[in-house]
């Protein structure tokens, strides 16, 4: 069904079309940077102030809900400006994971990985089958023996999250959250060992174009309280009983020792194997996998996203890595744009659609 919509594209005049939020300015820079239009997706209370990006935008389409997405009307309008869809980090959030995945307007990118990331053991399987390193994980009832930390569902920037010591402490924490009415059930949460160390998230692009993982950078996801909670002597921390948070507040970047990159590359490589293996066909453009290094420089992954993540935002000129590939500044959302040009150009441009 894509192939139909696309085959009637006129690909000299292809739009690269996001939800205005998350890394969406990236995307429409880099998008104009190789020539492309681009179609802002926006809410009309955020209008205005996308409208001060007007410069990297040709259309607007107003929403009054994210959820109208899939409207007909919207959908009919993005596919007469010969749209491309780039799903960013909010994109299944937003519009939801029926939306997310049917929509009847090109995705750039595997849209079948939205289902796997929807589910957290999925997730996990998915990198334990790639030969990935990972935290111990646990569901609910299990015997708690060791420190762990409790993940809600959906990417709501770690919101809820809590580390906790014993089964008792786990079961404490989830009563809380159903009374808050963060989860409705204990089994939605997914329990994992808690990882000591730095941590240290990898932005990677697979290029079906190229038949190559290029690594694009990487960050540190600033989190309120626990990063701030060194500042506080942990006497302190205890006398007030303090709990750290996970809640995401911007990103750091991040250049890695130079020893450590060809494990990372290994596992970006890895990665994508497995999605061609168990997806077919395969991740397609940018992931990220979420990581902790310990004083052994052991790397445990313990989560990915198959899609841009908000730690590029740091690189929009470009990155130290990216620079060593292109030697021009090449952000995430220019190598988008990028690919989707070579895959234009080689007549390739189905093998980058879903
Ligand atoms: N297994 C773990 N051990 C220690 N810290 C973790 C672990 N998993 C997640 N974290 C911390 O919690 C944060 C949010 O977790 P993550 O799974 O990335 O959720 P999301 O990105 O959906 O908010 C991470 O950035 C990291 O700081
Ligand atoms: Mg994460």
């Amino acid at each position: 069904m894509i192939r139909d919509i696309v085959s009637r594209y006129d690909l000299d005049r292809v739009s690269i079309a996001t939800l205005a939020s998350h890394s969406s300015l990236q995307i429409f820079h880099g998008a104009k940077m190789e020539g492309f239009k681009t179609v802002a997706i926006v809410t009309s209370d955020r209008l205005w102030f996308y409208e001060h990006f007007k410069h990297l935008i040709d259309s607007f389409i107003v929403l009054n809900s994210w959820r109208d997405l899939c409207r007909n009307d919207v959908v009919e309008k993005l596919v007469s400006l010969n749209s491309v869809i780039v799903p960013h980090g909010s994109y299944v959030e937003y519009v939801g994971l029926d939306c997310a995945e049917n929509i009847a307007v090109p995705i750039f990118g595997l849209r079948k990985l939205f289902r796997v990331e929807a589910d957290q053991w999925a997730k996990m399987g998915l990198l334990q089958r790639a030969g990935i390193p990972i935290p111990r994980v646990y569901r609910f009832g299990e015997e708690i023996d060791r420190p762990v930390i409790v993940k809600l569902p959906g990417a709501k920037g770690g919101r809820g999250y809590f580390i906790a010591k014993n089964s008792r402490e786990v079961e404490e924490g989830l009563r809380k959250r159903v009374e808050q009415g963060l989860i409705k059930t204990f089994e939605e949460a997914m329990i994992q060992e808690y990882l000591v160390g730095v941590t240290a998230y990898y932005h990677y692009f697979y290029s079906p174009i190229l038949n190559r993982v290029e690594i694009l950078g990487a960050d540190i996801r600033y989190e309120t309280n626990v990063d701030g909670l060194r500042r506080v002597p942990p006497d302190v921390v205890a006398e007030m009983g303090i709990e750290p948070t996970f809640v995401v507040v911007g990103n750091l970047p991040l250049v890695l020792r130079e020893s450590l990159l060809p494990k990372i590359l290994e596992y970006g490589i890895r990665f994508v194997e497995e999605t061609k293996k168990s997806l077919p066909p395969g991740a397609i453009g940018p992931f990220c996998l979420e990581s902790i290094i310990d004083d052994n420089m052991n790397i445990k992954v313990f989560e990915f996203s198959g899609r841009i993540v908000a730690g590029t935002n740091i690189y929009v000129n470009g990155s130290p890595y990216s620079y060593l590939y292109w030697s021009e500044p090449m952000s995430t959302g220019r190598r988008i744009a990028r690919e989707i040009r070579l895959a234009i150009e080689k007549n390739r441009i189905e093998e980058v659609l879903t």
